[in-house]
């Protein structure tokens, strides 16, 4: 029996409503998810929100509204773009949520016990120092400065010292490192394990556990002046979903005795390699087994933002193209994996050709023929020409080799290649034109060429039917 499957998106943040760049990584995630399903495997899919932080309390006090208030009205945009994607995820995880906290508690506490090899405590107190903006309320890094002010206040940030809760990560990261060499974490694609190994070699400082200035956040519990640094609250969503505060028996199924695989896109790359296995070890929690880190998509080109105005709302998407249409939209527009970029334009043409022309003519074309001259039933099959041999032969593989596809996150060349089989034997249909055939009276061999067709439909429809759901359930039912 395989182990269970239990697959993760990041959390989002909910200081703003959801765009194109979050549905991308849920719908990744429910194709591998539905996939793995069809297949036979236990499977638990999770998604949520991040939710702490002064970004959500600042726009919340923006907007008049009590954090959570806010939070309770955001997080329904988010949970009603899944419902309009048709996401099936398991459980939704909100980190604003008493379960949750809980297991930010547990792991905490756990990791305050923990020692390093060599004997030091893994957590400690000590300054930190940064340039604070009063106007934010925040620490900013030097980077985010613009001719050394802050770019939304245009003021000079002081330099202040807080005290903070640090966690020793350099304690951790060699043992880190020869586990994501050793491929037991397994960080993919290729470059981008190259990219932490990279990161590794350089000094990366200790980080903060907690914040004393940030107030919306889970409080310490041995220390109520301090919150919870966002990072550490974010990730331990993934065992808090699961009963690491209050479920042993789940926690254990999923997680201990699971196949955990984490996708997110580059952005977090550093606090899922790094920071997360350092937490887990100096809990004495097992890692997950594996990281897939996609690219990141530009639309027309550029980065998606707020004040450039450009940021695409999946729930326009579905509206125009259908709830698979804007599932195989998203994911077809570039090789996942690797960067992209996403271009409304491209979206009809890419419509009108795969979907409508190949994957709908195909489709409602065989079944008109069976209708009309078949009396609704398949005829038989027949190797009468060279191209149904083909057919025949590219089909039978085509779950197995596209399952290994999904296993190794290659989703797009999943897609591309149930799709140019349709290609194919759409051509193979009108230069066929087993019509005409009819007419001529050789029902045999038109009946051949619809048998093949129809097998080639038949197999289709389960392999797309992780990222169309709807449309092969109709085509199955047509059949
Ligand atoms: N809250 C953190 C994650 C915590 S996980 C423990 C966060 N949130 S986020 O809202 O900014 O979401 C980032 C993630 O959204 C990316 O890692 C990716 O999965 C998805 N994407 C957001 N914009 C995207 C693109 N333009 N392109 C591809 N993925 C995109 O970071």
């Amino acid at each position: 029996m395989p182990k269970p499957f239990y697959i993760t998106t990041p959390i989002y943040y909910i200081n703003d409503v959801p765009h194109i760049g979050h549905a991308y990584t849920s719908i990744a995630v429910d194709m591998i998810a539905r996939f793995h399903k069809i297949a036979g495997r236990e499977v638990f899919f999770l998604t949520g929100t991040d939710e702490h932080g002064n970004k959500v309390a600042e726009v919340a006090a923006a907007s008049g509204m009590s954090e959570i208030d806010y939070c309770d009205k955001i997080v329904v945009s988010f949970q009603n773009v899944l419902k309009k994607l048709d996401i099936e995820n398991d459980y939704f995880i909100r980190t604003t949520s008493e379960r949750h906290k809980k297991a930010v508690w547990k792991i905490l506490d756990a990791m305050r016990l923990a020692k390093t090899d060599d004997g030091q405590d893994v957590v400690y107190s000590a300054d930190y120092e940064g340039l604070y903006c009063t106007g934010c309320e925040k620490f900013i890094t030097e980077k985010e400065l613009v001719d050394g002010l802050c770019p939304d206040h245009k003021v000079k940030p002081e330099a202040l010292k807080e005290k903070n809760y640090f966690f020793r990560l350099s304690a951790f990261l060699p043992k880190i490192k020869a586990l994501i060499e050793s491929n037991e974490l397994l960080i993919l694609p290729e470059e981008r394990k190259r990219e932490v190994l990279g990161l590794i070699n350089q000094d990366i400082p200790d980080f903060s556990l907690s914040r004393e200035r940030v107030k919306w956040g889970v409080p310490l519990s041995f220390d109520k002046e301090q919150v919870a640094y966002v990072w550490v609250d974010a990730l331990s969503n993934y065992i808090s979903a699961i009963g690491y505060g209050d479920d042993e028996a789940t926690f254990n199924k999923w997680w201990t005795d699971g196949e955990v695989v984490h996708l997110m896109a580059k952005d977090i790359l550093k606090f899922h390699t790094l920071f997360w296995p350092a937490m887990l070890l100096a809990a004495g929690v097992k890692l997950p087994k594996t990281m897939f880190i996609h690219g990141f998509f530009t639309v027309d080109g550029e980065k998606m933002s707020k004040t450039l105005g450009n940021t695409i709302d999946p729930n326009a998407i579905v509206e125009q193209f259908g709830i698979d249409g804007a599932r195989y939209l998203l994911l077809t527009q570039f090789p996942f994996g690797i960067d992209g970029d996403v271009q409304a334009k491209r979206f009809v043409t890419k419509y009108n050709s795969d979907l409508a022309n190949d994957l709908g003519n195909l489709v409602s074309r065989v079944a008109k023929m069976m209708i009309v001259n078949f009396d609704g039933k398949i005829p038989k099959p027949s190797s009468s020409t060279k191209e149904i041999t083909e057919i025949m032969e590219r089909t039978e593989p085509l779950p197995n080799t596209i399952y290994a596809h999904i296993k190794h996150f290659r989703l797009s060349k999943a897609i591309d290649e149930a799709i140019d089989l349709i290609r194919f034997t759409n051509k193979y249909f009108n230069d066929k034109a087993p019509w005409k055939l009819v007419k001529e009276g050789k029902l045999e061999e038109a009946g051949g060429i619809l048998y093949a067709c129809a097998e080639v439909i038949r197999i289709v429809s389960i392999v797309l039917f992780p990222i169309m759901p709807n449309k092969m359930r109709e085509i199955r039912n047509v059949f």
